[in-house]
């Protein structure tokens, strides 16, 4: 197979950093080269909170993907999560500019600095401003107005801002790891491109990442994100209060859920025990894994109801294709269930699929975002300039790529 383009994804999470290397091929395949995962030691949800540690995990990660792989990594695609990430949806119009009217380039760019023009306070800094969709003389819905004849072109777009501070921070990390930047990439909309399809987001889905710190989560209707939104509850909650309620520690406490836990109280016996080791108890105790799975399922449908006040807010009945989880903490039994019951939606767990080469581990719901990288990084450049990328190759030609590509995004 004939390797069209090499990419690099950044995934810094708050119990994982992930380096991923990933060629894409002549047929639009992805083929996983390098990766590097290591424990995040920096990152407290989803913040960098302390900046050596998190270089350094940064450059850990950086150096496995590099051996395996023998390439030389100088530029990334970085995953930005953190609560301070909000989203609002933003028109602008202009007039359709030279003598032909015809819309050009130059006049979408012109719309979109316009749409992009809303007040943003200085302590936020805007990460994304996506097209939706455009209007050209008062026709609704035009997905691509490129050469259209008209007189007025209006564009709606989603935009996604971070808090300055916070985007900095992790700018610092990542470039004192020597890495430059491609593109900061919201975790959620990362984690989108790999586990939702384009026929669910045409229709109206919603992608809900839950890592340990955070839930990022993405809505999606008529092909692009109509909300973006980070909640700052996530699987470490369900291990803190596992840890309280048995006076245990915090990794006893994790080892339990992942073991035993599950929402699914129906499906446990009451006279089932398991034995803990519990804090200032050398001989350890058996408790009640109903008792536990109890205060798990507690904290679970405490985070489904807060994700669907933040999913009401946004517009819930936009969803017919339900809520897609994903995520480390999508993984405990019974989470899809307890969803579906509090979110009265479907709701389905998902990892990310049709990658080949270094994928041990890798298709599982804690690597979304990682993966979700690659594929954000490839849209990009078959969307944009890839002269940017030709002319600065990170470690590979970019040649056929685009043409490549079309056939992944068509
Ligand atoms: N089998 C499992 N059952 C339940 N929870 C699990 C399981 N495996 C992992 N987890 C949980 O998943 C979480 C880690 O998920 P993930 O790797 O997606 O987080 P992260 O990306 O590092 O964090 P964040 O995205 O919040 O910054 C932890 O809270 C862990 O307890
Ligand atoms: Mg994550």
């Amino acid at each position: 197979m004939e390797r069209e383009a090499v990419l690099v994804g950044i995934d810094v999470g708050t119990t994982k950093v992930c380096a991923l290397i990933g060629e894409f091929n002549r047929d639009g395949s992805l083929t996983i080269v390098g990766k590097g995962a290591v424990p995040s030691t920096g990152i407290k949800r989803g913040l960098v909170n302390n900046i050596e540690q998190t270089v350094h995990s940064i450059g850990e990660a950086i150096e496995h993907a590099e051996r395996l792989s023998g390439y030389k990594i100088d530029r990334a695609f970085v995953g930005v999560a953190g609560q301070q990430v909000e989203s609002q949806n933003s028109r602008g119009a202009v007039a359709v500019s030279g003598h032909s009217r015809e819309v050009s380039r130059e006049d979408i760019n012109r719309a979109t600095e316009v749409a992009r023009a809303i007040s943003i306070p200085s302590n936020r800094e805007v990460l994304h401003v996506i097209p939706r969709g455009f209007i050209v003389d008062g026709q609704e819905g035009v997905k691509d107005p490129l050469g259209m004849s008209a007189i007025r072109l209006e564009i709606e777009t989603h935009i996604v801002t971070g808090s300055a501070t916070a985007v900095q921070n992790l700018r610092k990390c990542v470039e004192a790891a020597g890495v430059k930047i491609d593109e900061l990439v919201v975790s959620a909309l990362a984690s989108g491109e790999t586990v939702v399809s384009e026929t669910e987001r045409d229709l109206g889905v919603a992608v809900a990442d839950m890592g340990a710190g955070t839930i990022d989560l993405a809505l999606f209707v008529d092909g692009s994100p109509f909300h973006t939104a980070v909640l700052p509850v996530g699987g470490a909650n369900v291990t803190n209060d596992v840890a309280i309620g048995l006076k245990t520690s915090l990794q006893v406490a994790e080892e339990l859920k992942v073991r035993h836990g599950t929402c699914d109280l129906g499906s446990l016996d009451d006279d089932e025990t398991i034995s803990v080791s519990v804090l200032g108890e050398p001989a350890g105790r058996s408790v009640s894994r109903l008792d536990v799975c109890r205060i798990i399922e507690a904290r679970m449908r405490e985070t489904f109801e807060l994700l669907k006040a933040e999913m009401d807010n946004a517009g819930r009945g936009m969803l017919p294709a339900g809520l897609v989880l994903t995520g480390g903490a999508a993984q405990l039994a019974g989470a899809a269930e307890l969803g579906r019951e509090v979110l009265e939606m479907p709701v389905r767990v998902a990892a990310p699929s049709n990658v080949g080469g270094l994928v041990d581990n890798l298709l599982t719901p804690a690597y979304s975002t990682s993966i979700g990288l690659l594929l954000w990084g490839a849209r990009r450049v078959v969307a944009e300039e890839p002269a940017r990328y030709e002319s600065a190759p990170a470690l590979g030609g970019l040649g056929r790529l685009r043409d490549a590509l079309r056939s992944l995004f068509p």
